[in-house]
């Protein structure tokens, strides 16, 4: 009910300016993407090719329903599908945060984004299929480290997801995922792209031992998802004496 009204807010607000077909093409909004790290799930688009000025942005997103999309309903009609996102109607930015709106992770999202500038407004461009368990990137874990006797002990922590459980805390992204740590170190002495991989596996706490005394090493730390082969950028250098 609430989105009927909003669609017709909408198209009296801004009635279509027939004739001005060049103009609506050339304010498209472009690049319409899901941008998604740790199931932070944010639609980006870019400005079209004219929009200068005063332009505003519309987004709307949708479940994809196999079902209903292939017996293809007028547009009006898919109207019931697409969902307004009430945080992004009517925005200037470039993109729109719709972690909330895609929290099924496994399910088939879509995004779109119309905008509006000088009373002409533009088709909508849409975004690929985005489902987040198979896009997110994942990052890397929070790496903290103590010296020990020519030894370093760490201690990893995987990145939280966006979302809560009832009482408030973070759900994190092993819930959703058998993550495997990859452990670099860095000899201060070597090159810096020298990284040896010293540890690979899914403990939390990773003992590096035989190291020499009074040497500073640095460590880097990657999470790896085996069942997408895919690895999240290193976690930032952290260096240690052992004692
Ligand atoms: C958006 O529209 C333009 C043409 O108007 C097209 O080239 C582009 O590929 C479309 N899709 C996305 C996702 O930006
Ligand atoms: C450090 O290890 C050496 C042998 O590797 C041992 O002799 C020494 O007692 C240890 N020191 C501490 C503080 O544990
Ligand atoms: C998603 O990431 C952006 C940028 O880091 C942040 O501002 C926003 O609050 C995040 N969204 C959620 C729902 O956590």
């Amino acid at each position: 009910m609430l989105s009927i009204l909003y669609y017709l807010l909408f198209a009296v607000s801004f009635p279509l300016v027939s004739g001005n077909q060049e103009l609506q093409e050339l304010i498209k909004p472009q690049k319409v993407e899901f941008h998604s790290l740790n199931f932070n799930n944010t639609l980006h688009w870019q400005p079209g090719r004219a929009a200068t000025g005063d332009i505003i942005y519309f987004v709307q997103y949708k479940v994809s329903c196999p079902l209903a999309y292939q017996v293809g309903h007028p547009t009006w009609y898919g109207q019931s599908l697409w969902k307004n996102k009430e945080e992004c109607w009517g925005i200037r930015e470039v993109f729109c945060d719709l972690t909330h709106e895609t929290s099924d992770i496994r399910e088939p999202y879509y995004g779109r984004v119309k905008s509006v500038s000088a009373g002409v407004h533009s088709d909508w461009n849409t975004s690929s299929r985005f489902t987040p368990w198979r896009e997110t990137k994942i990052g890397p874990p929070s790496v903290n480290v103590t010296p020990r006797n020519k030894s370093i002990k760490l201690k990893l922590q995987a990145p939280n997801s966006p979302y809560t459980r009832r009482r408030g805390s973070k759900i994190s992204m092993t819930n959703y995922y058998d993550l495997v740590y990859r452990v670099f170190l860095i000899n201060n002495m070597l090159e810096e792209k020298n990284k040896k991989l010293v540890y690979e596996g899914t403990d939390k706490v990773v003992k590096i031992e035989d190291l020499k005394p009074e040497v500073s090493y640095c460590v880097v730390v990657a999470t790896y998802l085996p069942v997408l082969d895919r690895s999240s950028g290193y976690s930032s250098k952290t260096c240690t004496v052992p004692l």
